[in-house]
Formats: structure tokens, sequence, C-alpha cells
């Protein structure tokens, strides 16, 4: 790959970086694809699809059981990610770094080994009305089997965490909080290092939902001091299918394990059981190889263009969507706070927000619609759903121009 940062004046060489996205180079029914779904999911770079093809066809093999060659590689490319990951959100130690299906999955995996062993009857987990069902479903779910009990920090009408209801609803009952850092249904960035702060006053423990976040934000563990930490790689233009949880050593050091089976033990006998050390305690039968070692590539691709200028350019295309969609008349943005990542969610008085999707999709535009996977926040809001456009380092701003020009052609054929 060449290098991907620009001599001239742009942030970073726009066309080289565009043209490592192969599925950016096609025309959606008759249109070139405009891609405004990266909240849902990021394209990949070919050093990712490079990597997976590579693995299949140079050395499959399964990891930390075999000595021959094929398995050593295997073996030495699945732990290089862990050292990637461990760079990328800048925890303390490898072992902190527990690879998982997905976001959801780490979240279950806290909820049902550190939860069941530490909530009890009358116990307080916070969670916000933003929350996306992954980080709001496994604490009802867990409260029920324990009879704990869930409190709801409300969200204002801009989109904002009531944190003045935060403070009161923190106490020495409160034993968990569990918080998205970024709405993905609004793009507003919740203010976690206060809300960290507060809980470990209290003695709570903080699980932060990074799914957006870890794309958009220099995320470093150590400086939040939140004790898990949850994101998916295909959100960070990695592979489906693998996710990270991050926690603090000496938690997932007191916590039983999540699945039982192979790797996840150090002896079993009839007569008993140990487990085997971090992190592989918590990564029972043979993983998800393939992915892992391809998401490295896109944390190099990442770590490559830069997250700083990666950011510039969104918060760039964000100003531009937000004050180009702000003339449409009947247009309301949800989430108008200034610490945003670039995710523009809105709706259209007199128009829903699935006619819009379909009305877009046949000039080529993706965008999401719906309720996002955030049903309580979309109920305080008193909305069925939103129209999300969310951006990511390879759109541009014709793209949007592109997108507000349909949007306007398609309202007034909506209305
Ligand atoms: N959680 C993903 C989204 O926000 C799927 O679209």
């Amino acid at each position: 790959m060449n290098s991907l940062v620009s001599v001239h004046n742009e942030l970073y060489d726009f066309a080289a970086v565009r043209q490592q996205f192969p599925v950016l180079q096609q025309q959606i029914k008759g249109h070139p694809l405009v891609y405004f779904d990266n909240a849902a999911t990021t394209q990949k770079p070919l050093s990712v699809i490079n990597a997976l093809l590579t693995y299949y066809s140079n050395y499959n093999a399964n990891i930390h059981r075999g000595i021959h060659s094929l398995a050593e590689q295997a073996t030495a490319a699945f732990e290089q990610t862990r050292d990637t990951v461990k760079q990328f959100i800048n925890a303390s130690e490898r072992e902190e770094i527990i690879f998982t299906s997905g976001a959801t999955e780490s979240i279950n995996l806290v909820a049902q080994t550190w939860g069941r062993q530490n909530i009890h009857e009358g116990d307080e987990i916070l969670v916000s009305e933003m929350e996306h069902h992954s980080n709001f479903v496994p604490w009802f779910m867990l409260a029920r089997e324990k009879k704990a009990v869930v409190k709801v920090i409300p969200v204002t009408e801009e989109g904002a965490l009531r944190m003045d209801v935060f403070d009161e609803l923190i106490s020495a009952k409160t034993k968990l909080v569990a918080i998205v850092h970024v709405s993905n249904a609004m793009g507003v960035v919740n203010p976690v290092e206060k809300i960290i702060r507060k809980a470990h006053e209290v003695g709570a423990l903080v699980l932060v939902d990074g799914a957006q976040s870890s794309v958009h934000l220099n995320i470093d563990v150590q400086m939040l001091e939140c004790d898990f930490f949850a994101f998916s790689a295909h959100k960070v233009y990695g592979p489906t299918g693998v996710g990270v949880l991050y926690g603090k050593h000496s938690l997932l050091q007191s916590m039983p394990p999540y699945k039982g089976g192979g790797e996840m033990i150090k002896e079993v006998s009839i007569d008993g059981i140990s487990y085997n050390d971090l992190p592989y305690k918590f990564e029972a039968g043979t993983p998800n190889i393939a992915d892992v070692i391809a998401f490295q590539a896109a944390l190099e691709f990442v770590n490559e263009v830069g997250k700083m200028a990666i950011c510039t350019h969104e918060t760039n295309l964000l100003k531009h969507a937000q004050q180009a969609l702000s003339t449409i008349d009947g247009l309301t943005i949800l989430g108008r706070s200034s610490e945003k990542i670039s995710v523009v969610s809105f709706v259209v008085e007199g128009v829903h927000p699935q006619d819009i999707g379909i009305l877009l999709d046949n000039k080529g535009i993706a965008v999401r619609t719906g309720h996002h996977c955030a049903q309580p926040l979309m109920k305080c809001l008193n909305i069925p759903g939103t129209t999300r456009a969310s951006f990511a380092m390879y759109n541009t701003l014709q793209e949007v121009d592109v997108f507000v020009e349909a949007l306007k052609k398609s309202v007034k054929l909506l209305r």
C-alpha cells in the first residue's frame, strides 16, 4: 500500500484512501454508491480483504494447539492483533484484551460473569435512555434474575444526558453504570469521564459501550479509568464477527468464565476443573481466527491514515451536512450537541423515515432508517424513528451535497 498520508494540504491522500475500498467503486441503481450507513458497519479496505484471503490461502490452521508451522504462524498473527488492540485503546496489559464475537457479546459476557457474581437483590444498575438495546437488555435480564433494579438516566430534548438526574440516581446502592460513549442514534458524545469519576466515588464499576466511539475518538482506557470497554471490529473497518472486551486485570481475574470448552481450561478431570490464565479463560473454543487476524490490518489502516486526521475530515462532513440540512423546511436534527461524532439523524415533519430511505436508495444513497435499536430513546423523543446518515473517512463533501439534493427532492415528492 502506498502511503496514505498526504504531502499536500489535505489531511490525507483522499483519492488513495478511497481507492482502497473496492465496494465504493460501484453504481447502485445507475448512480455512484454514496455509502452513509457507516454507523451500522464500515466498509473494508483491501488490506483487510487480502488478510482474509492470505490466511485462508496460506496458513489456515487452528491456534494455540498445534506445534506445526501453520499453527504457529496463525497463532502469532492472532496474538499480534491482541497487541495492536492493546495499543489502540491504550490498555496496560495484553491480558486485558478478550476477543468476542462483537460488542454485544462483550457486554453479555460482563453481565453473565461479573454481573451474576456481584449483583444481588436490591442492587442498582444505571443505564441511560439512549443505550443501544445491546447495553440495555442484558442488564434488564440480569436484574430480573437477581431481583436487582435498573435505573435509567433520562435524555433531554436536545439529546444530552440529564446529568442532574444522574447525580440523584447514583448512590451507594449502585453497583454498575453501563453507559454508551457515543449514541449510535444521534452521534452525541457522553461525558463518560465525569460519569466514571462519580461512579467510582460510590464504589460502582463502569462499563463503557464504545461501539460507536472507537472508530472516531482516541480511546485511552487507562486515562478514562473505565472498568470495562466494549467494541466491535466491523465498525472500525474490520471484519464482522469480532468484538473486544477490555477489562481491568484484577476484575477479569476475579470473574468466573463465560463459556466452558476447549482452551479456557488448564486441567480437566472428573474430580475438578481449573481454568486457564487471562485472556484465554474467556475465549472458549476455536475463536474467529481469520477475522481477528484481518482486524489487525484494519487497525493498521486507521493508524496509518491517523485518527486525528480522520476525525477532522469527518467533522467537516458533519458540519457541512448539518448546515445544508437545516435549510430544509420541517427538518429537525436530533442530538444538537457540540460534542458529536459524524452522525446526523433527523426527522422531517409529515414524512416517514422509511419512505425517505427507499427514495434515497433509488439514487444510490445508503442511509439507515428506523429506531436504530434504541427504542427507549425513540419513545422518549416521541418519534417512531429517524433517518440517519453516518460518515466515514472515505466520504466526501460532494457526496454530502448529492445526498442533500436527493433528500430535498424526496421530501418534496413525499409531502
Ligand atoms: N448498532 C448498529 C447501528 O447503529 C447496527 O446501526
